[in-house]
């Protein structure tokens, strides 16, 4: 049986417990929506200030060259490269998740001519089927060949598999479940036929981690304003291996992605290297919010983010069946291997039970129809959170204090 003591002596000894002092958390507050919105570095509150009254007030336009604002997508991209397995010179931080799969899906099918098959899974965030729904539909409309986009089981990838598959799209940690895929294994499957691996990072990037270029593959999106805490609305990022990098004529072909943007030429020619995948200017402010973010990250070391994070998602569960028998399903695997840094419980009345835990002040989010997902970042969380969010979820669930009318009406963010 797990106590409040056992939890309390977790954190006594936890190695990252010092980086709790380096986030703005609201006190009384349990926040297990760090893979929604991250929360907000004191140190951003500085920079930014920095940002806003010396390099735009006092520098202005000199910023760009003084304070290398025009540096800022790779060189936030490369530090995000340090958490994703990725070399320098791979990665660019950039607008947003769905644009930057715009970008990779086009450069991806330009890479694979002659093969009009995108493998992905039904249950991928939505964003990615849209965009691949439109970037085909679109060249269709334009008189290019039909595209067929199969949704394969996400168990058995490889079964969906064959030589007419150009690019096989898929996110790493599921957004609503949180299982893995082995992005060694799949990445190599894809390969077996010819095909070009696409990872959507957005759930894994700061949370477990990756190896891009150890799994061999070949281009990656992800979000800056989850678990990088890079604030609302952060700028995405992008990675493409090296290898792909000249033979890419890039869809969105935008200045910054010009070999030489200030010649101003009438004529488009894509610059060397990764730089080529920017568009336009990049967003300065979210641009150095986002970097003290990944600072965050890199201090405070993957291989640490992850045992702390696996043992923070591993103790609620039991900690959930301990205290709610068999209440609430439990969607996430219980393997290692198998699970990024969230924990989704199903319940029918899920989305009450999410409002009546943010009004007790534990804040977790809903994806319909029925998850309660409850994300944990190990940079900010404490054992005896757990035990807390626990013991308040127990109360609501044994008073049906969820059982209210006006917590079944849907708000428009769930
Ligand atoms: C897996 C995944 N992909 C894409 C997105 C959408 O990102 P954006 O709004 O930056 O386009 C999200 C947002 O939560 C996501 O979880």
């Amino acid at each position: 049986v797990i106590t409040r003591d056992d939890l309390a002596a977790r954190d006594a000894a936890d190695p990252l417990a010092s980086f709790r002092d380096a986030y703005v958390l609201p006190d009384g507050l349990i926040y297990l929506d760090g893979n929604s919105l991250g929360a907000l570095p004191h140190e951003a509150r500085a920079r930014l200030h920095d940002v806003i009254d010396r390099e735009w007030g006092r520098d202005l336009i000199r910023s760009w060259t003084k304070n290398d604002w025009i540096g800022l997508p790779a060189r936030v991209g490369d530090k995000i490269g340090r958490l994703i397995g990725a070399a320098p010179g791979q990665t660019v931080a950039a607008d947003s998740i769905s644009v930057n799969l715009f970008k990779l899906l086009a450069a991806a099918l330009q890479l694979r001519p002659g093969r009009t098959t995108i493998v992905t899974e039904e249950g991928n965030f939505p964003t990615d089927l849209y965009i691949a729904q439109g970037l085909t539909g679109m060249i269709e409309r334009l008189g290019g060949p039909a595209f067929q986009i199969r949704y394969a089981d996400p168990l058995d990838i490889p079964a969906a598999l064959d030589d007419d598959v150009a690019v096989v799209m898929l996110t790493h940690v599921d957004f609503k479940s949180g299982r893995n895929h082995d992005m060694a294994a799949v990445t190599a499957a894809a390969h077996l036929h010819g095909a070009v691996m696409l990872w959507d990072l957005s759930h894994s990037a700061g949370a477990v981690p990756v190896e891009l270029d150890g799994c061999n593959a070949d281009m990656a999106v992800g979000c800056g304003y989850k678990y990088l805490n890079g604030g609302p609305g952060a700028p995405a990022f992008l990675y493409v291996a090296e290898r792909h990098h000249d033979a890419i004529d890039p869809a969105l072909a935008g200045w910054m992605g010009h070999a030489a943007p200030f010649e101003f030429s009438p004529d488009y020619r894509p610059a060397p290297g990764i730089a080529r995948m920017l568009v336009g200017t990049p967003p300065v402010l979210s641009m150095a919010a986002l970097e003290i973010g990944v600072d965050g990250l890199i201090a405070a070391d993957m291989d640490r983010l992850r045992t702390k994070s696996l043992a923070l998602t591993g103790t609620f569960m039991d900690l959930v069946e301990q205290e709610l028998g068999d209440a609430f399903g439990i969607m996430t695997p219980r393997g290692e291997h198998d699970r990024g840094s969230q924990v989704s419980l199903t319940h029918r009345h899920g989305y009450a039970i999410a409002r009546a835990l943010i009004d007790r002040g534990v804040i977790p989010d809903f994806r319909a129809p029925d998850v309660l997902r409850l994300g944990f970042t190990p940079l900010y969380l404490r054992f005896v959170d757990l035990w807390d969010a626990v013991a308040i979820l127990k109360d609501i669930m044994d008073s049906h204090a969820w059982d209210r009318a006006d917590y079944k009406v849907r708000a428009a963010v769930t």
